[in-house]
């Protein structure tokens, strides 16, 4: 059997499709997987420090509305062309296009998320690192006794270790493409079937801890008191492009896993599904943060360290902190890894299907570039911090590039041509939904909400639309 896909395990037979490409074994491996990629650093580190940067209430609104009118309809989109296409990004546009006779040129939207997907995981990578390196440091009590200023200082230190950065940094991209190289869907499987109720209960733990501070309905207030005085244009395209990142669109991740799906199985139910989770996980986080945030008079707009010098806190704090807290950036590490597992995947499945390469020989040169490139994300926290372009450094920069502008782009891209180029029928029965009115809903949806919410959204913030 080939070891053409990432369900392609040595050991895990997967069920032929005739095609060379391995398939999940049933929908609940790819309720596992979807949400593995969904639920990561988008979640618990970025969606609390960018509600604490773009001022609270009205950014989470607005955040929801993108998940619900955008994101949604675009998840079960991405991964019906994906099952429909049976192939990485390019190819799977390619062949869908194909199949309808619209314009091959659709298929650069499948190459522009490889593009974008491959970009990310170079500094996602970096971040994942930071997990792993304050795992033991939890564990070995190094957060006793710390308050908002030495818990910063300790994380200002790290930053500053280039070396330190980059060795973690490189650990997290070892142990994503040894997985990936591997193929190993049961793994996968059996990593998430802990992880995922584990992150679940840690969050738990750690909002009940966030009661006892005295600052939770402070928080609560922060969270969901919409005041939109304090958004900014850019705090909502910001909203608009985390909504991507938070559910893996627009980067070949969910398409490349849709690749995967056997027929037959009820797409909508299982992107509801993926959804419902990584809100719930998200806003958990958000419970879990401002309360410490705000015990501890620390600065909810301080950018990317937030959960990093808080949480520590926390656990140096509470009973059992040495145990919670080396369990949680565990739990965040995997958490992050099973992200990054399907970051990888566009790319190496793009390379073996499109230039004919093996799987092995792909995840090495992807390797080695993604590690190239994720040194610039090191070095921007340190060596490089005062190099900027257009006032952001290397990492901000990337962030932005990917997150703000490729995600929206791509998306637009893809609701159009699932919209627009394909036919009404074609998408029902791509779908799969029996039922017409919730099929009229979704498709409107998609059509004309979705399209026109994404445009807004740009041309306001290049200041077009008022
Ligand atoms: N959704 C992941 C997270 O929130 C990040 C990600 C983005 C994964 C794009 C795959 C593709 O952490």
């Amino acid at each position: 059997m080939s070891q053409n896909s990432i369900v392609a395990g040595a050991s895990a037979g997967p069920i032929s499709t005739g095609a060379a490409r391995g398939l999940w074994s049933s929908r609940w491996v790819f309720f596992l997987a979807a949400t593995g990629s969904a639920v990561g650093l988008g979640n618990i580190w970025k969606f609390p420090y960018i509600t604490g940067e773009n001022g609270g209430g009205a950014f989470v609104l607005v955040y929801l509305a993108c998940i619900l009118a955008i994101g949604i309809p675009l998840l079960m989109a991405e991964v019906m062309i994906g099952r429909r296409g049976r192939a990485n990004p390019e190819g799977a546009f390619a062949a869908v296009a194909r199949q309808v006779g619209a314009s091959r040129h659709w298929r650069w939207l499948g190459t522009l998320a490889v593009l974008t997907g491959f970009l990310i995981l170079s500094f996602y990578a970096v971040v994942a690192g930071w997990a792993l390196a304050y795992a033991p440091a939890a564990a070995v009590g190094s957060f006793a006794g710390l308050d908002g200023e030495s818990s910063g200082a300790l994380f200002g230190a790290m930053l500053g270790d280039p070396w330190k950065l980059a060795g973690y940094g490189t650990l997290v991209l070892l142990l994503t493409l040894g997985i990936v190289a591997l193929g190993v869907r049961e793994g996968l499987e059996r990593a998430l079937r802990f992880m995922m109720p584990g992150l679940f209960v840690l969050l738990l733990i750690l909002v009940g801890y966030a009661t006892t501070t005295g600052h939770f309905l402070e928080a609560v207030h922060f969270l969901f008191d919409a005041d939109f005085s304090k958004l900014s244009t850019q705090g909502v395209l910001v909203a608009l492009g985390h909504a991507f990142f938070t559910l893996s669109l627009a980067s070949g991740a969910m398409m490349v896993y849709g690749s995967y799906l056997p027929a037959g199985t009820s797409i909508v139910k299982t992107s509801l599904m993926v959804a419902l989770a990584d809100t719930a996980v998200a806003l958990l986080a958000g419970l879990a943060i401002f309360p410490l945030v705000f015990a501890n008079g620390l600065e909810p707009g301080a950018g990317p360290g937030l959960i990093f010098v808080t949480l520590p806190i926390a656990f140096g704090q509470m009973p059992f902190g040495q145990v919670v807290g080396g369990l949680f950036f565990i739990m965040l590490a995997l958490a992050a890894l099973t992200s990054a597992i399907s970051l990888s995947e566009p790319t190496i499945a793009w390379l073996v299907e499109k230039f004919g390469i093996g799987r092995l020989k792909a995840v090495l040169l992807s390797g080695l570039a993604l590690w190239l490139l994720s040194l610039g994300t090191v070095l921007s926290f340190n060596a490089w911090a005062e190099v900027t372009l257009f006032g952001k450094t290397f990492f901000d920069g990337l962030d932005y590039l990917t997150t703000n502008l490729m995600m929206p782009l791509g998306g637009l891209g893809t609701v159009l041509f699932t919209g627009w180029a394909l036919s009404r029928t074609t998408v029902q029965e791509a779908l799969g939904i029996g039922h017409a009115q919730l099929f009229t809903l979704w498709w409107q949806l998609l059509r004309w909400v979705t399209p026109v919410g994404i445009l807004i959204v740009f041309l306001h913030t290049l200041g077009l639309f008022a």
